[in-house]
Parts: C-alpha cells; sequence; structure tokens
C-alpha cells in the first residue's frame, strides 16, 4: 500500500471513531478544530490521489441511529465548505462570480454560524408533519415529538399551500446550558462539554418529556420549497417569509453587496463572536439570488453558492510537558502548564494556567498527556483536559509540590480553601510580584520599572521593599550592568514623579487584600490622605460606599500592621504625597460609555494619563480596537495593528492635536485620512 493510501485509511478510522463520539453518543473527545484539519487532510489527499476516494468518503456526519426512525430528506441537507481566512474567501468569491459571468457584483447574505445541530422541519399545507436530523446529510433521524416541545417553533404557517421545509439549527443559549448544567450537577448526573453537545443531547432523547424539559430553541435559515408554491426569488425574501411565519431568525443577518462588504461583514462577526447570545463558530455568506444558486449548484458535499469562514479556533489539543508553580504577590502557588506551544484563537500559547490543586485533580492532567487548551477572547489560556490515546500509558497523578519552588519554604492550605500558600514573608518571589506590582501601569505606573530590574535590584540587595524604591540613587543604579547615567538617570525621574500620585493608585499599588481600584478610588475620596484613612474606625471605613465589611477589616487590620506601618512611615519621610487630588466636579461627562482608544503618544499626557483623562470624562480606554470603539486617537509612533484594525472596521482615527476637543466636546471635527 502506498503511504497516502495507509495515511487517508488512518485518517478514515480517527475520523470514523470520533465522529461516533461526537454524533451518536453526544461526548466529542476532540476539539472540533482538531476534528476539522483530519477531514480536510483527507480531503486533500483524496484530491491529490483521486483513486483514493472509496464509497465511504462523502460520508462525515452521523451514521443511521437505532433509537429514531429514519427520515429520507426530499432534498439533500449539504455541509458548508469552509475558509479560514480573507484570502481564501476572496478566492471562493472570485470563483462564484466567474461561475455567474455577472456584470454586478453580487449580493450576498452573512450571517452568524450557529454552533447547534442543524434541523430540517417539514410543514404540509402549513402544518408540521415532520421533523428531522441532518444524519449524513441524505437520511437522518425522525424526532418530530421531540421538535414539538421546542417552544420557538410554530406549529403552523400562514398561507402555505404546498410542502414546505424549514431548516435551521437547534441550539442551547449560553445561559440556559450554564442553567442546565447546573441541574445536571445538582441531581448527580455529568455536566455537558458545551452548549453543542448539550443541545444534542436534548434533541435526541428517546422520551420526548425529557425534551420539553430542556430550554431548546430553533433558528431557521433556510426554506426548500418542494411544489414552488411560494415565489420566492431571494434569500432575503426568505428570511422575511420565515420571520412572517414566526421563526426566529438571526437579526444580525445581512445582505450586502460585492466582496468587500462581504468580507468587512464577515470580520464584525469575528469581532463580536462573543456578544451573542448563544455559541457561533463562524459566519456564512450566501448567495442571495436563488436562481444565481440554481446555475453554480452544488458538489455531491457542499453548495456552490455558499462558505462558512470559521473563526479562529478557540480550543486545541497539544502535549502538556510538565506542571509547575507560580508564586503571586499574596503567596499565592498557582499551578501551571508548560505546553508544547500551539496557537489558540489567533495567539501562540506555550503557558496555561491550571488555577489551583483541585482544578488540576478534578481535570486529571499528567505531564505527557495530550491535552486540551482553551483560550476564549481576552481570558487567560487555561488547559480544559486531557484527551485520551489509545494504547498510550500515563503518568502518574501530578502531586502539588510540599515546598515553595522559590524560597523553599512550606507551601501551607487552609482547610475551607481551594489555594495554596508560600507562608514565608521573605520569599523573594513575594517580593519581585509586590514590588513589580506596584510599579505597575495599574498603579504607580513608574515606566521602565517591569519585573526584570526589580528582580535585579532585589539580587543586587538595593532594595528590599516598595519604599526603598523612592530612595534609589542615580550613581548606584548606574554601575549596574544594563545600566547608564542617562537611563539610571531617567528611571530615577520616573520614581520621583511618582511621589505626587493620587491616593488611590498607592493603594491599588500597596495590594492591600480585596482593594480592587474602585474601592481605592472610593476611600481616597473619601478621606483625602493616607493618615486620614489609616486612623478612620472600622464603622467609618465600611459606611464608604462601595466598601463592604470584608475591605473594610483588611483596610483596617493593614494600617495597624507594624511592617506598613513602617513602609507608609518611610514613604512619607521621603516625600510621597500619599494625598488623593480633590475631585473635580467640573469635569464633564463627554464620553459617556464611549471607547476611546490612544496609540503611540499624545504630548502633554503620559500613557495613563491620557487613559484617564477619557474615564474621567465617563468614557473607556481599551487596549484594543474593536468594531464598538468610538475612536482612535493616534499620537506619536503608533501602534500599527490599532491603526490598521481601525481602518479595517471603519472606525474614526483623530490626531492627537484633536485629543483635547474631544475630551472637552465628545467629538471632533476632523478625521485623519
Ligand atoms: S446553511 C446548504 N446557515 O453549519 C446550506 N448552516 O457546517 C446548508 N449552520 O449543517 C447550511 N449556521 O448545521 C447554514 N446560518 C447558517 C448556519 C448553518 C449554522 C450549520 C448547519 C450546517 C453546518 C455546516
Amino acid at each position: 500500500m502506498t503511504s497516502a493510501a495507509q495515511r487517508a485509511r488512518d485518517l478514515r478510522e480517527v475520523i470514523a471513531r470520533h465522529s461516533e463520539a461526537y454524533f451518536v453518543r453526544d461526548e466529542p473527545i476532540l476539539p472540533d478544530a482538531d476534528y476539522d484539519a483530519l477531514v480536510r487532510e483527507l480531503r486533500e489527499l483524496e484530491r491529490d490521489h483521486p483513486e483514493l476516494v472509496d464509497a465511504h468518503s462523502n460520508r462525515v456526519g452521523a451514521p443511521a441511529s437505532l433509537v429514531f426512525s429514519p427520515v429520507h430528506h426530499a432534498e439533500a441537507m449539504l455541509s458548508l465548505d469552509n475558509v479560514f481566512d480573507v484570502d481564501e474567501l476572496r478566492t471562493w468569491s472570485d470563483r462564484l462570480t466567474k461561475g455567474l459571468a455577472a456584470v454586478t457584483p453580487p449580493v450576498f447574505s452573512v450571517e452568524p454560524k450557529i454552533d447547534g445541530l442543524a434541523l430540517s422541519i417539514t410543514y404540509v399545507k402549513g402544518v408540521l408533519v415532520q421533523a428531522a436530523t441532518r444524519g449524513d446529510g441524505r437520511v437522518g433521524e425522525d424526532v418530530t415529538e421531540n421538535v414539538r416541545t421546542i417552544a420557538n417553533v410554530p406549529r403552523r404557517l400562514v398561507d402555505v399551500r404546498g410542502t414546505v421545509d424549514v431548516r435551521g439549527e437547534v441550539f442551547l443559549a449560553k445561559a440556559d446550558f450554564e442553567r442546565l448544567n447546573e441541574a445536571q450537577r445538582a441531581a448527580g448526573a455529568k455536566p455537558f462539554a458545551n452548549p453543542r453537545n448539550a443541545a444534542a443531547g436534548s434533541l435526541r432523547q428517546k422520551d420526548p418529556a425529557v425534551s420539553a424539559s430542556r430550554p431548546l430553541s430553533f433558528l431557521a435559515y433556510q426554506v426548500v420549497d418542494r411544489d414552488a408554491t411560494l415565489r420566492l426569488s431571494t434569500h432575503g425574501e426568505s428570511l422575511a417569509r420565515l420571520a412572517t411565519w414566526g421563526f426566529l431568525v438571526a437579526p444580525e443577518t445581512t445582505s450586502v453587496t460585492g466582496v468587500e462588504e462581504m468580507i468587512a461583514r464577515t470580520t464584525w462577526f469575528e469581532d463580536h463572536r462573543h456578544d451573542f447570545t448563544y455559541d457561533i463558530d463562524g459566519t456564512v455568506v450566501k448567495l442571495d439570488d436563488l436562481a444565481s444558486r440554481a446555475v453554480l449548484g452544488s458538489t455531491s458535499r457542499a453548495p456552490r453558492w455558499a462558505i462558512a469562514r470559521k473563526f479562529p479556533p478557540e480550543e486545541r489539543t497539544t502535549r502538556l510537558v510538565s506542571i509547575e508553580v507560580s508564586i503571586g504577590r499574596t503567596g499565592r502557588a498557582t499551578p501551571y502548564a508548560v505546553l508544547e506551544s500551539v496557537v489558540v484563537a489567533g495567539s501562540r500559547v506555550s503557558m496555561a494556567t491550571l488555577h489551583n490543586e483541585d482544578q488540576v485533580r478534578e481535570k486529571d492532567v499528567r505531564p505527557g498527556d495530550l491535552v486540551v487548551v482553551r483560550k476564549a477572547g481576552d481570558v487567560i489560556p487555561e488547559v480544559v483536559g486531557a484527551v485520551p490515546v489509545e494504547g498510550e500509558a500515563r503518568g502518574a497523578p501530578w502531586r502539588f509540590p510540599p515546598t515553595c519552588p522559590e524560597c523553599g519554604g512550606a507551601l501551607r492550605r487552609l482547610d475551607d480553601q481551594s489555594d495554596t500558600y508560600c507562608v514565608n514573608p521573605a520569599c523573594p518571589a513575594q517580593q519581585l510580584q509586590k514590588i513589580a506590582h506596584f510599579a505597575s501601569r495599574g498603579a504607580l505606573d513608574i515606566e521602565g520599572l517591569g519585573e526584570q530590574r526589580v528582580s535585579q535590584f532585589l539580587s543586587e540587595g538595593l532594595i528590599h521593599d516598595v519604599a526603598d524604591l523612592f530612595t534609589l540613587e542615580v550613581s548606584s543604579l548606574a554601575a549596574l550592568e544594563g545600566f547608564g547615567e542617562l537611563s539610571a538617570a531617567g528611571l530615577v525621574a520616573q520614581i520621583a514623579r511618582a511621589k505626587t500620585a493620587p491616593l488611590s493608585r498607592v493603594l491599588v499599588g500597596l495590594g492591600i487584600r480585596h482593594v480592587g481600584p474602585v474601592a481605592a478610588r472610593e476611600l481616597a475620596q473619601r478621606f483625602g490622605t493616607y493618615d486620614a484613612l489609616a486612623q478612620a474606625p472600622l464603622e467609618e471605613l465600611e459606611a464608604v460606599e462601595g466598601v463592604g465589611p470584608v475591605i473594610a477589616q483588611s483596610v483596617f487590620e493593614y494600617a495597624r500592621d507594624d511592617d506598613a506601618r513602617e513602609r507608609m512611615r518611610r514613604m512619607a519621610e521621603v516625600g510621597v504625597e500619599l494625598r488623593e487630588p480633590l475631585d473635580s466636579t467640573s469635569i464633564e461627562a463627554t464620553l459617556e460609555g464611549r471607547a476611546v482608544v490612544v496609540t503611540g503618544t499624545v504630548e502633554g499626557y503620559s500613557r495613563d494619563g491620557a487613559a484617564a483623562a477619557i474615564v474621567a470624562r465617563g468614557g473607556t480606554s481599551p487596549g484594543s480596537v474593536s468594531a464598538k470603539t468610538y475612536c482612535v486617537v493616534v499620537g506619536e509612533a503608533p501602534g500599527n495593528a490599532k491603526v490598521t484594525k481601525a481602518r479595517g472596521a471603519g472606525v474614526p482615527m483623530i490626531s492627537a492635536a484633536a485629543f483635547e476637543e474631544l475630551l472637552e466636546t465628545g467629538t471632533w471635527s476632523a478625521t485623519l485620512e
């Protein structure tokens, strides 16, 4: 056998095993992206070696079931071809335009690709008579009784004389999925892996009463007008008709003209993928004109007039190399996975958090395992679980180390907590994290003082505590590796500048337990100075808006801790102001609810200063551009990515010179470009 034939055989075997797990047991083993990659590889192999195509090649989908009666679809329920980037989408569109030999640019419908399962509901003279799953595309399963229990599926359609199939997706909204899993756990049953599997499991119930208890929804996206009684000429008309009949139709679906508009709209969906109340895993682009669709036709698997642009997968598999423990500024010891690096949701991931000891045990992941890694949106990557590999021996279960990897001190876990702590207050890792946090952007924002420098100063014995930063001298820094006179003087100046930072930032920087930026601001505004805050009785702290008993107690104790008192005394001595400037209420909320992204430097403002000015006017200043961004302020040496993104999403860009105008009026008189 040739190696290609061998590979095709192996792929078919693996795909069959995973299809069974996915479609029959509703318990997928592999993330969809990995499954898709296997199918794609097989298709490519078959394309290059047509002699390898056998009778079973096209059968990717559910095999016939033993529980439900088979239903032959009058018109096959085809699948969709996938593309993964803009270039492929353009190629598809070009081919389609050529196929039509039309002069005018095509009109497309761009809609969300719902991650549920396809369903075809047959209505005869407007009465619901049958509902079937997709199955292998030709033969599906009869799930009529279960579908009758779905609240938003109409039982009757007005003004229909012939036979009509309404096709769409059965799904569970994210919130409904969470509720269902809570109920599953409460009943001691296994929770579902994701909304799609929960929907599939709920629809394919032997007992319709069980289906009825599951909050399934149906979204319609296609009409098969079997007897040509509806006189539809475009997809847009089909969707309008579906809505008239009472079906849920995705309101975000838009009709666009030409390839560029079409691409921009698919990118919009990608940017907003997390804003939907249900899971979407891509967008579907369809040619609007039904007569043109007939001209293009279909392959045995998918129509030529539609395509799915899949989003970068948020789950991938990779090898877990080892499990290490990192020590945070509070001494918390967090286990994390060291991974063979893999691209997830568009960025390269080689480490992922495992949260705590219980999570590692629950997930039962062991060094050497093949694991699923997930990264959704801005969330930090995490390990979901292990993928069993047949015939592969596993390593021993991982155990939490008894001692701190940084200082060798004991690691302790309190009985009622899931977190483990290094309890040595002198642990160098804790010191490092504490000081780095104090200097970080969210706190005192001391430019040029990152983790590496802090580590260097600690090991040189120049600092032991945040208060020591203010006593650093140019001469001692200039003698260090990587420093010169100039850079040493620059850093010392930055640190000196931080002396006048508002008290609220200092409070955040001190890392007092439970005190985040919101509480810090409220406390600083209420008391004005650190002295007043430190002397406040507990009841007075509790009375501050947004400060509950837990935060109040923590602040109260901090103010009375010997080390903290010494720290604050020393800071005051070297001239740290520890004072909150009076809240000037004359600032108008000109940017209420608006997201303004700043890229590059704006004259007269520090990085954080510009953001603070926006926030003070009721706006937000996110770190990245999305279609929701109000405008982008382009300063000196702007970031390429932000500018490109803004241009692509049609977000207005204004110059740094117009920043003051923006702050004052909430708008601008001129944009760039
Ligand atoms: S149209 C012939 N539109 O994606 C056209 N499908 O990967 C067939 N899907 O089997 C489908 N959202 O289950 C279409 N807006 C949408 C969709 C959609 C999700 C599913 C459907 C289909 C699968 C193909």
